[in-house]
């Protein structure tokens, strides 16, 4: 179950994605060009998703992907491109919309189903691996681990994430940050730290299956954020809990 404060914030991300911010992001997410600020954020983007796709598998065909808040797509393609056949879902009409619009011709096996709606939703099903490339950055770092939790006990693979460090120099930037032009801010996001990540994923018993196997951080100007796998190192119970099939391992 999501929290009072997940969905409050789901709520004021759906009118930042869908409304206030629709024509930056969508050009942000395009070849267009852009201020040298987003400049930065935009090489910075493509860093991350290189790194996020680097750890999946070069063959996707048959698995089953998550892009969970998917945005305009970008990932959802290259994921298709490998065979995958991925579930691409984000709050935003609009930028769902414009996925589609954008969509490129998919050669071979891989396709993506576009879905408007929460990330969280059950309906969705299970996946081999799912990806959430910059779509948690902006909750608590209690209902990120809360959210983890939810997707990992659907997921047979790995969960792929991001999160934005909290260092004095994220500090400094978002403060910083409040001298830009409306247009170049985005919404606010919520640093947390690599220690109280750990403790909270380490409370999620849902999590207990996965290893944090992986972390790698992408600098690039006024983009700064935090790659991580937690991989899945104990095959799910057979009624789906998504809990360890151990007996024993907790009481
Ligand atoms: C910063 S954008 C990143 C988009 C995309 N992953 C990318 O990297 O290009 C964050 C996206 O997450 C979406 N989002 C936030 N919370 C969500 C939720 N609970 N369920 C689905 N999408 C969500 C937003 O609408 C937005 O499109």
């Amino acid at each position: 179950m999501a929290s009072a404060s997940y969905d409050a914030r789901r709520g004021e991300l759906t009118t930042y994605f869908d409304r206030t911010a629709v024509e930056a992001w969508s050009r942000l997410t395009s070849d267009a060009p852009v201020s040298r600020i987003r400049a930065t954020v935009r090489a910075g983007r493509d860093a991350m998703r290189a790194t996020l796709l680097s750890w999946l598998p070069a063959d996707m065909t048959g698995l089953r992907l998550l892009d969970a808040g998917c945005g305009t797509g970008a990932l959802s393609v290259e994921a298709a491109r490998r065979g995958a056949e991925v579930v691409a879902i984000d709050v935003s009409p609009t930028l769902i919309g414009l996925a589609q619009e954008r969509l490129p011709a998919i050669a071979g096996a891989g396709r993506i189903d576009f879905r408007v709606g929460d990330m969280l939703d059950p309906g969705l099903g299970r996946f081999d691996h799912v990806v959430a490339m910059d779509s948690l950055i902006h909750y608590r770092a209690a209902d990120i681990a809360r959210a983890l939790a939810v997707l990992g006990a659907r997921t047979d693979g790995s969960v792929l994430f991001t999160v934005a460090p909290r260092t004095a120099l994220l500090t400094v930037m978002h403060a910083v940050g409040k001298f830009f032009p409306r247009g170049d801010r985005s919404p606010a996001i919520v640093p947390v730290t690599e220690g109280g990540l750990r403790r909270r994923i380490a409370s999620e018993k849902a999590l207990d299956p996965f290893a944090w196997t992986q972390s790698h951080r992408i600098n690039s100007g006024f983009y700064l954020s935090n790659a991580v796998a937690l991989t899945r190192t104990l095959p799910p119970p057979a009624d789906g809990t998504g809990s360890p099939a151990v007996p024993g391992v907790r009481p």
